[in-house]
This record gives C-alpha cells, sequence and structure tokens, in this order.
C-alpha cells in the first residue's frame, strides 16, 4: 500500500504559496494530505484547491502538534525564524522559502538539477535558494563541470513579484505621489539599484545572497564572484546577464549542445530570427530559459549569457515542490 504523507503550506495565502498550490495541482500526487496555514488576516477563508475547498488556518505555536511530514513555509523570515525550529522538533521536514537558514552548515540549499545530493545531509530543514540564485545556477553548473568557472559577474533585472504582494501594488500604484507600500522610490518608469537593505560593504543583501548561495550551491566556497541586482518594473519573472570566465577554452557551438543537454533549461537563441528568452514569455513556466549565448572578447575564455526564468515558479514554488518530490522518493 502506498504511504500516505501529512503536508503543511504555510504562506498559502501569499504570491508563493498560492503557486506553490498550482504546481502541487500540476503534480496531482493522490498521497498527500494537504493543510493551509497564513496569519490570523486569512484564518477561515477558503482557497480552492484540487477541486476542493481548503479552509486556511492560523500559524501558531500548536499548529505542529498534529504530526505532519513536511512542511513548505513560504511566509518570509520572521515566521520560518519564529516556527520551522518548531515544526523540526515535532518530526517535521521543513523546505523553507526565507533566507534565514540558507547559509547554516547543516542546512543544505538545494536546487534538485544542479546539488540533489545535498537533500539527504539534512537537520529538519532544507532551504530553497534566493530566486535570482536559482536561475543562475541551472546554467552554471554543466558549465563548471566541464570547463571549470573562474568568476562570475552577475547583473540582475529583477521583478516586481520578486518582492511578494506589496512589491505588485507598488508598480500597479504608478502615480508617485501615492504611498509606496515596499520600494523607497517608485518602481513606476524606474529601476531601482536596491534589492533588500545595504550592508557595511555598500553591496545590498540580494546581491550577498547571489554570491554566497552559488558558492554553497556549486561546492565552490572561495569562487569570485561579484553582483548588482535591479529592481525593474516587470511584473514577474527575473532576467539576468551573467558574465562568466572559464579556465579552460570552449568552443560556443559545444557550450550551446551542453546547455541543450542540461535539466530545466531551455535554450532560446537564435539572433537572425531574433530570438532569445523574454520575461513575459518565460512567464507561467517551470523551465530555465538561456539566450544571448556569445563570448565575451575582452577576457580569455569568457562567456556572455542572458537567463530568464519565472521567480515564482522555479525561483520558488517549484523548486521548493521538486524537493518534496525527492524527500517522498527517498
Ligand atoms: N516572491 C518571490 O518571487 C519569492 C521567490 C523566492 C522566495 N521568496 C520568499 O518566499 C516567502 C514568501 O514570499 P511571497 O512573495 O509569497 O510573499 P507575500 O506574497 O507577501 O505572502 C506572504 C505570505 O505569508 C503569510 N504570513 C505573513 N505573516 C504570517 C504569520 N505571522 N503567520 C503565518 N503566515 C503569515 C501571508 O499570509 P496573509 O495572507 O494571511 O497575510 C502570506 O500568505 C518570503 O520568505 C520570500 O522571501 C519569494
Amino acid at each position: 500500500m502506498q504511504t500516505k504523507y501529512k503536508v503543511a503550506i504555510i504562506g498559502a495565502t501569499g504570491l508563493v504559496g498560492r503557486t506553490v498550490l498550482k504546481v502541487l495541482e500540476k503534480k496531482n500526487f493522490s498521497h498527500i494530505y494537504y493543510n493551509l496555514f497564513a496569519s490570523e488576516n486569512s484564518a477561515g477563508k477558503k482557497i480552492r484547491f484540487l477541486n476542493q475547498d481548503f479552509i486556511v488556518r492560523k500559524l501558531d505555536k500548536n499548529s505542529f502538534d498534529s504530526h505532519f511530514d513536511f512542511a513548505i513555509f513560504c511566509a518570509g523570515s520572521f515566521v520560518s525564524e519564529t516556527f520551522a525550529p518548531i515544526a523540526v522538533s515535532h518530526g517535521c521536514t521543513v523546505i523553507d522559502n526565507s533566507s534565514v537558514f540558507r547559509l547554516d552548515a547543516d542546512v543544505p540549499l538545494v536546487v534538485p538539477e544542479v546539488n540533489p545530493e545535498d537533500i539527504f545531509k539534512n537537520s529538519g530543514i532544507i532551504s530553497n535558494p534566493n530566486c535570482s540564485t536559482i536561475q543562475a545556477v541551472l546554467p552554471l553548473k554543466p558549465l563548471n563541470d566541464k570547463y571549470k568557472i573562474k568568476r562570475i559577474v552577475y547583473s540582475t533585472y529583477q521583478a516586481v513579484s520578486g518582492a511578494g504582494r506589496l512589491g505588485i501594488e507598488d508598480l500597479e500604484t504608478k502615480a508617485s505621489g501615492e504611498t509606496l507600500k515596499k520600494f523607497p522610490y517608485p518602481i513606476y518608469n524606474n529601476c531601482l539599484p536596491q534589492i533588500d537593505v545595504f550592508l557595511n560593504n555598500n553591496y545590498t543583501k540580494e546581491e550577498f545572497k547571489m554570491i554566497y548561495e552559488t558558492r554553497k550551491i556549486l561546492h565552490s566556497p572561495d569562487l569570485p564572484i561579484t553582483a548588482t541586482c535591479v529592481r525593474v518594473p516587470v511584473l514577474n519573472c527575473h532576467s539576468e546577464s551573467i558574465n562568466v570566465e572559464l579556465e579552460k577554452e570552449f568552443d560556443l557551438y559545444d557550450v550551446k549542445i551542453l546547455l541543450e543537454n542540461s535539466p530545466g533549461i531551455i535554450v532560446c537563441d537564435d539572433p537572425e530570427k531574433l530570438v532569445y528568452p523574454l520575461a513575459s514569455k518565460a512567464n507561467g513556466n517551470d523551465e530555465v530559459f538561456v539566450g544571448r549565448i556569445r563570448k565575451d572578447f575582452s577576457i580569455s575564455n569568457g562567456l556572455n549569457l542572458w537567463v530568464v526564468a519565472d521567480n515564482l515558479r522555479k525561483g520558488a514554488a517549484t523548486n521548493a515542490v521538486q524537493i518534496l518530490e525527492k524527500l517522498i522518493e527517498l
């Protein structure tokens, strides 16, 4: 008989939480019972999921008293920091979308196409990486395996949905006179070179996350990386320019074939026909789209890529559900 599992979705009413539900609906696991949690503001609300009305429950310290096998946390850092340890103490394995545990030594940071073996080194919590990091490491992993990466320069163009519901409301606000809920300046008609807070070294926390999370996922703790992360007035899907310096010489055609044959990637690259990845085309998809694949002639063995993915799907929900699937397979 097939084992039945009980899974809690924390933050089920938010952008990531609702996308998790969509991805789970597509998977249609027959052997999972779900419970949906959010803040007290949503307690009692109904969410249509798997052709049923699910009642959202308020998350509190007793929510894990009845046993859950797995919980996907999508409710921000404070909620993860407070409630994930409680869940783990009750025997639940947590897949966490927040950044709080990502760099902890005993917490694996996993992209299933890249470092699936790390999932099983967990002590109860597995972190989902930052959305902009997830889409970057998919093409970087095969390049690192074949040509060994020497240095990475990231420049990101990140959608407002990456900042949650309030980010979308700020873009919809449009007129600069209205009160902004998320960003320090109007995002409408602007590019903001600030994502998350500034650190003492003048980098933002988002840039720091991309640098340290890439190193952890690729198991390259000293890899030289720099990043500039920019919020742009796009509703959904992050775009990234990735400049990579490789140790070994490469042939451009071989790189394209390598990326085409790598899991989770769709190569979308035909300059003559004006074909390259676009946020509007990546929207709603689970794959990472890679194009503008070309040599950087300013250095030896330099490569430029343009990488686009749906930050709510592969950047958050899809990746979390893939981790859940791997845990269940075990
Ligand atoms: N957006 C992205 O592209 C993205 C990508 C990767 C990772 N993440 C991470 O995923 C998490 C969720 O992001 P989001 O964009 O989905 O945010 P969001 O749209 O603002 O949703 C936040 C969710 O958290 C719930 N929540 C807030 N306080 C709570 C509490 N005290 N107890 C229980 N639930 C509570 C909210 O419930 P109510 O509806 O009741 O307020 C809502 O369901 C964050 O950690 C974020 O950093 C986001």
